[in-house]
């Protein structure tokens, strides 16, 4: 697996068309572009951050994508991006701070395939341990991480714009 934050590499290539991953075609998870930023803000601020103020701005993809110790990882099927993640990276844990997959895009392992992309890379960097936050109101995104191996580690009150709350996750790593 290689990443690249200044060119976009392809990091992993999975050709599915079996029942887990329901996708005819050739899904390509690689390293975003500087260019796509504003698409990936959008995304976040429809599906994500939807009532409160959106957080993830171009400029604060961008700086992720420029950082060493971050990975802007997209999925794109067909050469349309249906779905991103972002990551940072410390020395033994990493922050999984947004993963979106577009809504017609979804219930095809989109999602599986990102997180475990990242938890393989984080697993060859000797990282043990993955957090998260989500909204306290996202129940689908509960289930999506309880069914990947993640279990909720606390809650933050009104971590959201001081009026939602923030469920914590966590997993460690094999
Ligand atoms: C959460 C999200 C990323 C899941 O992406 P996805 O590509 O649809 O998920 P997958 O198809 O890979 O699903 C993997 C597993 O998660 C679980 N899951 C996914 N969606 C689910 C739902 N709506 N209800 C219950 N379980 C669900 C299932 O166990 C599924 O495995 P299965 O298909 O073998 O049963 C997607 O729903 C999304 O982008 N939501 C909006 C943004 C968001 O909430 N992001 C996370 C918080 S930052």
């Amino acid at each position: 697996m290689h990443i690249d934050g200044e060119n976009p590499v392809i990091i992993c290539r999975i050709r599915y068309a079996g029942s887990t991953m329901n996708i005819d075609g050739t899904l390509i998870l690689r390293a975003a572009h500087h260019s796509e930023a504003a698409a990936l803000a959008t995304m976040s601020r429809l599906h994500v951050e939807h009532g409160l103020e959106s957080r993830w701005l171009p400029g604060r993809i961008r700086r992720h994508i420029a950082d060493a110790n971050s990975i802007v990882l997209v999925a794109s099927l067909d050469g349309i991006i249906e779905g991103c993640a972002i990551m940072k990276f410390q020395d033994e844990s990493a922050h999984l701070l947004l993963l979106v997959v577009q809504p017609k895009a979804r219930n095809r392992g989109i999602g599986r395939a990102l997180l475990r992309s990242l938890e393989a890379f984080c697993q060859n960097a000797g990282i043990c341990s993955i957090r998260l936050e989500l909204r306290a109101s996202n129940a689908t995104a509960r289930h999506f991480y309880e069914a990947l191996g993640y279990h909720a580690a606390g809650r933050v009150p009104r971590y959201y714009d001081r009026r939602e709350s923030a469920i914590i996750m966590a997993r460690i790593l094999d």
